[in-house]
C-alpha cells in the first residue's frame, strides 16, 4: 500500500511543469530545480572540505542538478577568503568525495570554474602582487563591502595562458569525477570585465568592438569545450546586472551576440541571471528579457535570480526557460524540490550566515522537512 501511495504521488508530481523530467543533452534531468552556484568560503586554504561532502549531499536528488560555488582555475584566481580551487592535485583529490557522494544519491554535479579579476585584493594574491584585469580601472573601494585593491591591465600576450589555465580546470574538474563544468562568466568577475564596455578599456583584439570584448569569453568556451567536450559545458552570463560595478551601456546587444556566437561551440547550456536582478538582493522592474537570448541559444536554457516555486513553474510552463536555478531558497532548504513537489513551506535564510566560516552553521544545518 505504502509503495502505491508513493506511486501515486510521483505521477501526480510530474503535473507540475517544474517537476518535470527534462532531457539536457545526454543527462537526463527527473525534475528542473537546479542549485545555484554559491560560494560558501569553507574550503580552508583553496581546499574542500569534508563538510562540504554533507552540504552537497543533502542537496541532491536523483536526477537532479547542482553546480557547485565558484572554484578558482589559478593562484591568481581569488579575491574572498577560503574559496576552493581546482587548479592542484590536492584540490582534485578533495573534490573526489563530494562529487561521489551526490552520484551515489543519483545526482549530476558540475563545477564552476571562476577567476575574479579584479575583485581580488593583494592579500588574495601570489607575492602581494596587484589583481589582473582587462583593465587598470579598480573597483571603488567599499563596494560590496570590499577593500579592493588596484588591477592590472593583462597584456594580449598574457591572456593566451589564462585561457589555458580555464582549460587545466575544467580537465581537473572531469578528473576529479564532475560531470561537466560551467564557466563563470557573470556577476563582474574576469569574463564580464572583458565582456562589458563600461570595464573594458583596451584597445587592443579585446576591446572596444562587441566581437572584441566577447573574444576572451569565447576563447574560454572553445579550449573548455575542446578539451572536455562541448556536452559538458555550461556558461553563466549576467548580461543585465551591474555586479561590481561591471555594466554595459547595451546589454540586450551582449547577450544576443553571446547567446548566438556559443552555437557554434555546441555547448550543453546557457545560465543566464534574470534582469530583475541588477543588483545582488533587490528586484527591479526592467524593460529587458532573456527570451531573445532563450531563442537563439540551441541548447539548455537556465534562468536564476529572485525565483519563488510559483514563478518558477510559470517560467518552465511558458516556455521561458528549461530550468530553474535557486539560490537562497535551495541554501536554506536543502530538500527544495521536495517542499517544491508537496507545496511544502519553507526555511528562512540567514544571510548572516552565508559566507562565515563555520562548518556547520548556516552550512549543514538547515532543516529538512518532517515526514
Ligand atoms: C551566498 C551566495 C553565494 C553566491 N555565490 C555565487 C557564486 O559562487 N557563483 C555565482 O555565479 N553566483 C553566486 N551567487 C548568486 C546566486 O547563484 C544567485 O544568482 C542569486 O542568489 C540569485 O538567485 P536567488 O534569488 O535564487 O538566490 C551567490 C549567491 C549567494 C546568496
Amino acid at each position: 500500500m505504502r509503495d502505491l501511495v508513493s506511486k501515486i504521488h510521483i505521477t501526480m508530481a510530474s503535473t507540475i511543469p517544474l517537476l518535470t523530467p527534462y532531457k539536457m543533452g545526454k543527462i537526463n534531468l527527473s525534475h528542473r530545480v537546479v542549485l545555484a552556484p554559491m560560494t560558501r568560503n569553507r574550503s580552508y586554504g583553496n581546499t574542500p572540505q569534508p563538510h562540504a561532502i554533507l552540504y552537497y549531499s543533502q542537496r541532491a536528488t536523483e536526477g537532479g542538478l547542482l553546480i557547485t560555488e565558484a572554484t578558482g582555475v589559478s593562484d591568481t584566481a581569488q579575491g574572498y577568503p577560503e574559496t576552493p580551487g581546482i587548479w592542484t592535485k590536492d584540490q582534485v583529490e578533495a573534490w573526489k568525495p563530494i562529487v561521489n557522494a551526490v552520484h551515489e544519491k543519483g545526482g549530476i554535479i558540475f563545477c564552476q570554474i571562476w577567476h575574479v579579476g579584479r575583485v581580488s585584493n593583494y592579500e588574495f594574491q601570489p607575492n602581494g602582487e596587484a589583481p589582473l584585469s582587462s583593465t587598470d580601472k579598480g573597483i571603488t573601494p567599499g563596494v560590496a563591502g570590499g577593500a579592493w585593491s588596484p588591477p592590472r591591465k593583462l597584456r594580449s600576450d598574457e591572456i593566451p595562458a589564462l585561457v589555458n589555465d580555464f582549460r587545466l580546470a575544467a580537465r581537473n574538474a572531469i578528473d576529479a569525477g564532475f560531470d561537466g563544468v560551467e564557466i563563470h562568466g557573470a556577476n563582474g568577475y574576469i569574463i564580464e570585465q572583458f565582456l562589458k564596455d563600461q570595464v573594458n578599456d583596451r584597445t587592443d583584439e579585446y576591446g572596444g568592438t562587441l566581437e572584441n570584448r566577447c573574444r576572451f569569453a569565447l576563447e574560454i568556451v572553445e579550449a573548455v569545450a575542446n578539451e572536455i567536450g562541448g556536452d559538458r559545458v555550461g556558461i553563466r552570463l549576467s548580461t543585465f546586472a551591474n555586479y561590481m560595478e561591471c555594466e554595459d551601456s547595451n546589454p540586450e546587444a551582449l547577450g544576443l551576440y553571446m547567446a548566438n556566437a556559443l552555437n557554434k561551440y555546441e555547448i550543453l547550456y546557457l545560465h543566464v541571471i534574470e534582469p530583475r536582478m541588477v543588483e545582488a538582493d533587490t528586484l527591479y522592474d526592467t524593460p529587458y528579457s532573456t527570451l531573445p537570448m532563450k531563442k537563439a541559444f540551441k541548447g539548455t536554457f537556465i534562468s536564476s535570480g529572485g525565483y519563488k516555486r510559483d514563478d518558477a513553474i510559470n517560467a518552465v510552463a511558458d516556455s521561458k526557460t528549461d530550468l530553474v536555478a535557486f539560490g537562497r531558497l535551495f541554501l536554506a532548504n536543502p530538500d527544495l524540490p521536495k517542499r517544491f513537489e508537496i507545496g511544502a513551506g519553507l526555511n528562512k535564510y540567514d544571510r548572516n550566515t552565508f559566507y562565515t566560516q563555520d562548518p556547520k552553521l548556516g552550512y549543514t544545518d538547515y532543516a529538512f522537512l518532517e515526514v
